[in-house]
């Protein structure tokens, strides 16, 4: 049985990353995240993500206290599970840590975190992020066997990798869309029901979103790619506008 009712409200995570990118481009300060941050703010977005990573390719360090005295919104800093990160997410104290797979030479996170293979290297993580107040995230591929590795490392959230399913839809494969859909879903009701609470992301737009915005347990979403680039065309306050309202549609 789910435990959440289907119109409750679904949360949208905007993950600014990308507008870090266009501004490291030229290494000055513009466009600065943080205003980014605001303008989200200013529309109604649930939450703020960032990753942070191993290389500084968008987010820097000096960005996320500047981030968190902007806004009131809840922070969700996206970080490999390392020594390093680790620190500098008890220096923070962000609302949420959502633990992801890195490697220095892939575009972006291409896979969901090994929770069940990498077990060990992974709960003293978890356990002083939870220590510390801060909400431990895992992404992971939608599975029962990272699900069970998540129940056991006691993380209070998940996140599922939509990659594939948005992948499988850009390429016009109606099946294994479907298939994908299918997985997510069942693994968000399995979550719900061994008390986790589900989110989603990655590769998400307006022609995507609404399937799995519709699946009942998912608690939150967390968007950026596309957001940033259709914000380059109508600007960010739409952009977040429109995926809100895509959302609430099938909610
Ligand atoms: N969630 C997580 C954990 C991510 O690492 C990312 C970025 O890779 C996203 C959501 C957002 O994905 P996108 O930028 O494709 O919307």
């Amino acid at each position: 049985m789910s435990t959440r009712l289907p119109q409750q409200k679904l949360r949208l995570g905007v993950n600014i990353d990308h507008v870090a990118t266009i501004r490291n481009a030229r290494g000055g300060d513009h466009p600065d995240p943080v205003r980014a941050a605001e303008i989200v703010a200013s529309v109604g977005g649930d939450g703020i993500t960032a990753h942070l990573r191993e290389d500084r390719r968008h987010i820097r360090d000096e960005d996320l206290a500047r981030i968190q005295a902007a806004t009131d919104l809840p922070l969700n800093l996206e970080m490999a599970a390392t020594e390093e990160m680790l620190e500098i997410a008890l220096r923070h104290k962000p609302h949420a840590a959502c633990i992801v797979p890195e490697k220095r030479e892939e575009r972006t996170t291409e896979g969901g975190l090994d929770a069940a293979g990498l077990h060990n290297q992974i709960v003293p993580i978890c356990t002083r992020l939870a220590d510390a107040g801060i909400r431990v995230s895992l992404f992971i591929e939608a599975s029962e066997r990272q699900l069970d590795a998540a129940r056991r490392l006691g993380a209070p959230v998940v996140e599922f990798h939509t990659g594939e399913y948005a992948h499988a839809h850009l390429d016009g494969d109606a099946d294994k869309t479907a298939r994908e859909l299918e997985r997510i879903a069942n693994m968000a009701r399995l979550a719900a029901e061994m008390g986790i609470e589900p989110h989603a992301g990655h590769g998400l737009t307006y022609e995507n979103v609404q399937p799995i915005a519709a699946i009942p347990e998912l608690a939150e979403l967390n968007i950026g790619h596309y957001l940033v680039g259709e914000a380059v065309f109508v600007g960010l306050e739409s952009a977040v506008r429109r995926m809100r309202e895509l959302m609430d549609q099938v909610r």
